[in-house]
């Protein structure tokens, strides 16, 4: 295939050089009708490009395989064998995968360190989850993706399991041994599914992390606007080998997603396919030499450390995307929380993830010398704020144990059976009816249908007095949780 074409982009700009015209959705028609203000605050290119996929970017019957194409060019530029774009983020994607193995019913094993989006497919499944055990840091309180034997002792305990899902990399950057886990699921003749959200980058440059699709795995999922250059909610999912029926894995897709896929999302997934393969290596190249520059510089500003050898080793993990640069801040006698709204308040600079201790600034090919010497600006600034800033509130940290709460009912029967509010103290011993997930990361302390263990309460309740932000739950405060009715 021609990788310079970019298929859907060329549509795009042909759509508008005819002038064609829909008397169809959208009702804004390429912006004539919307608002000034709106125009002027989105530009009205934005609008100009937001045309219909059908009837609009191809014609009624989708005759010209514009998003096909596009499609195959990705499979092709990535060595996947299928790639299907998704204007749902990844948390649809996993979904469909999910569905697509499972067929719904039954079990499937997922690592406890499975973002929000994940198991919020369980409560739509139905599915019994048989849960990972990650590589817990019990020093630095970070989860890493399960290790090859931990997949292999659950597949000895759950063998009718439909499927393994792996998290790789994480939030943290920390990578699987993808290659063995894949091979250890192959060998029983099921299908691994990676959530690879944070992995767009990976197939385009050779010191990066392996990307799932080299590592064999049948399915896996990214998210195109974490470390690509697509807008949010862009995501790809690829599928490859005999153990997934890819009809089966889009209709999966088809029966969630929206029936208004927007092309603008489509456009730059197919623009970006095109840059990366056009200029990925080089690009990447620069960041992965950018990054080390910044991890030296920051080190040098004193009283930060930037993780590294602590997170890839025999007892955390396999490997780590150098992207994602974790500092811990807390020789500066704050929490990351403090850090992170310090940062945005004073600086105007916004970190991802951020915890008791740390802060995350992750790095993409968009980033140069710039914007590294902003953030280095803004720690600088923040190491001398630091001294007048509160000590920050105590948190309480549970152990890894403490973490692994039993899950005594389905998922979906917790979420959608009788609930009751109850104060958080007296929820020790209950089951949970909902989600309660600190984000960012994004992965759930409490999950539906988990007995509920008050040292996770402890920490979530201390967590929220710090800073932790709860979006899930009912009462985000932590004052009441939803349980399951006895
Ligand atoms: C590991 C992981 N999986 C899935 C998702 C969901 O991705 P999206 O935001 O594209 O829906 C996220 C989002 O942060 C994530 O971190």
């Amino acid at each position: 295939m021609d990788q310079h074409e970019a298929p859907i982009l060329d549509g795009l700009v042909e759509h508008r050089q005819l002038d064609r015209y829909g008397f169809t959705p959208p009702g804004h028609r390429q912006g004539r009708g919307a608002d000034p203000r709106t125009l002027a605050a989105l530009g009205r290119e934005t609008f100009q490009a937001d045309i219909l996929a059908t009837a609009g970017l191809d014609d009624r019957s989708s005759s010209r395989g514009l998003l096909k194409k596009a499609q195959s060019l990705m499979a092709e530029a990535v060595g996947a064998e299928q790639a299907f774009f998704s204007t749902c983020g990844s948390s649809l994607s996993v979904k469909a995968a999910i569905l697509a193995v499972t067929r719904g019913t039954g079990e499937i094993l997922i690592g406890r360190d499975a973002h929000k989006s994940v198991t919020a497919g369980l409560v739509l499944s139905g599915l019994q989850p048989r849960w990972i055990r990650p590589m817990w840091d019990s020093e630095l309180h970070i989860a890493h993706p399960p290790s090859p034997d931990a997949v292999e002792a659950m597949w000895q305990r759950h063998p009718d399991a439909a499927a393994a899902l792996i998290t790789s990399p994480t939030p943290y950057g920390t990578c699987a041994d993808l290659a063995s886990i894949a091979d250890i699921c192959h060998k029983r003749g099921k299908p691994l599914i990676v959530d690879e959200a944070w992995g767009a980058h990976l197939p385009f440059h050779d010191d990066l992390p392996t990307w799932a699709m080299s590592a064999n795995a049948d399915i896996c999922v990214v998210s195109v606007h974490k470390m690509g250059m697509g807008f949010e909610q862009g995501s790809v999912y690829h599928v490859q080998g005999g153990l997934v029926d890819p009809v089966r894995l889009s209709q999966c897709a088809d029966v969630l997603a929206t029936t208004s896929a927007n092309v603008i999302l489509y456009s730059a997934i197919d623009g970006w396919r095109r840059q990366m393969v056009e200029h990925g290596h080089e690009e990447l190249a620069r960041t992965l030499d950018l990054v080390e520059t910044v991890r030296t510089r920051i080190e040098h500003i004193g009283r930060f450390h930037v993780l590294r050898d602590e997170l890839v080793r025999k007892e955390a993990s396999h490997d780590l995307d150098p992207l994602h640069v974790l500092i811990d801040v807390s020789q500066l006698g704050i929490s990351g929380y403090q850090a992170a709204d310090w940062l945005r308040a004073e600086q105007r600079i916004d970190v991802g993830l951020n915890d008791h201790s740390r802060i995350e600034a992750t790095f993409s090919q968009a980033d140069g010398d710039g914007t590294a010497d902003r953030l280095l600006q803004a720690l600088t600034a923040l190491a001398q704020a630091s001294a007048t800033m509160p000590a920050p509130h105590p948190m309480f940290l549970p152990e890894p144990s403490d973490l692994e709460m039993e899950t005594v009912m389905h998922p979906r029967d917790a979420f959608f059976g009788p609930v009751e509010v109850v104060p958080a103290e007296d929820a020790a011993g209950r089951i949970a009816a909902e989600q309660i997930t600190p984000y960012p990361p994004g992965v759930p302390a409490i999950l539906p249908g988990e007995k509920i263990n008050g040292k996770v309460v402890e920490y979530l309740r201390s967590g929220v007095d710090a800073g932790m932000v709860l979006p899930d739950p009912a009462d985000p405060s932590m004052k009441t949780i939803r349980v399951v009715q006895e």
